[in-house]
């Protein structure tokens, strides 16, 4: 069935994109974990797929068997390039295709791409445009409350849907902020309140509590770094936000809500390995897996020195032996 951003079931919860995390086998994972999860890939660059860039191509691979639905995100500033990039995924099978435009990246921003597109809205919408046109899958945006200041926002976005932008994921900070402060969702409401397409908040969701308590009147939440270490968190967003609007869940769907111990955490971290090393290789599969690692012994006894070991293993045997000692 076509996917569709209005018809989606509600509340959406998204994994946000995140570079050099939200590969194949960290979605995987993460679907495994909590299948309604909406996935999207790390940000790629429509100039290298419009040429046809092996690395980048690569990163477009992805288990349609499991991650659906699946946003490929890409960036750049080019509407030829644009179109290309949206017919080659559109070709291998996505469910929609969604605009970086609030990456604050110096190397990015300074090339035209991601949050510098705040600052250009006309060509912001064009690029929506050409992309619209090329494909029949949606064309959604993800962007930032503005540049240095919030009163873009909504301008900014019924530029964009009236361009054709199907839905829009907003992280609640502006681009001066990058990555400091606390994330304000209250400008995400107003624009909920202001256009007519499904709106996704994101910004510091570390808790399925922090979920319930941000919704308001949203679609959907969209939750990145409180993943890390944490996947099970998704399972808890889902389960709670649903509880959240009146559906009552199956005994057999009820999450005791106690940390889980390091020693149930270990099957999932192991399964983490092995579908980054089926998918990437072991040598490379498993120096990715090094920051996922540490991130998930955080907070456990001996975690320092666990730590050590854990960020220079090369092998998954290597790993499993560490873990289970
Ligand atoms: C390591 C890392 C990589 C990121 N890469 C991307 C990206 O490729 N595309 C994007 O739109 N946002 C990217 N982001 C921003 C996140 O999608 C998200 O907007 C931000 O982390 C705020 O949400 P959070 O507080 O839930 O983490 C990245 C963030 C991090 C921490």
């Amino acid at each position: 069935m076509t996917f569709s951003w209005f018809t989606t079931a509600r509340p959406i919860v998204a994994l946000a994109p995140m570079a050099g995390v939200t590969d194949a086998s960290y979605r995987q994972l993460i679907k495994r974990i909590a299948p309604e999860v909406v996935v999207y890939t790390e940000f790629l660059s429509t100039d290298a797929l419009a040429f046809g860039g092996k690395k980048t191509m690569k990163m477009l691979a992805f288990d349609p068997t499991i991650e659906r639905p699946f946003i490929v995100q890409v960036f750049g500033h080019k509407p030829e390039h644009f179109l290309e990039a949206a017919k080659i995924i559109e070709q291998l099978g996505a469910d929609g295709i969604d605009i970086n435009m609030g990456c604050p990246a110096a190397k990015v921003v300074s090339s035209c791409h991601g949050a510098a597109l705040i600052q250009k809205p006309d060509l912001a919408a064009e690029l929506v445009a050409a992309t619209v046109k090329s494909v029949s899958i949606p064309v959604s945006v993800k962007t930032r409350l503005g540049w240095d200041s919030a009163t873009t926002l909504i301008p900014f976005c019924k530029k964009l849907e009236e361009a054709g932008a199907a839905a829009f994921a907003i992280h609640g900070r502006r681009f001066c902020d990058k990555f400091t402060g606390k994330a304000d969702w209250t400008q995400i409401y107003e624009l909920k309140k202001n256009v007519g397409v499904p709106v996704i908040g994101n910004g510091d969701i570390t808790s399925a509590a922090d979920a319930v308590e941000k919704i308001g009147n949203l679609d959907g939440v969209m939750v990145g770094r409180g993943t890390f270490g944490n996947p099970w968190i998704m399972r808890k967003v889902c389960d709670a936000l649903r509880e959240r609007s009146g559906e009552r869940l199956a005994v057999s769907d009820q999450q005791p809500d106690v940390q889980m111990t390091f020693a149930q955490k270990i099957p999932f971290i192991l399964e983490h390995c092995e579908l980054a090393v089926r998918i990437k290789g072991e040598q490379r599969g498993m120096l990715e897996m090094r920051r996922h690692l540490s991130s998930y012994v955080k907070g456990f006894e001996g975690a320092s020195d666990m730590r050590q070991k854990l960020v220079r293993v090369e092998k998954f045997a290597e790993a499993k032996a560490i873990l289970c000692s």
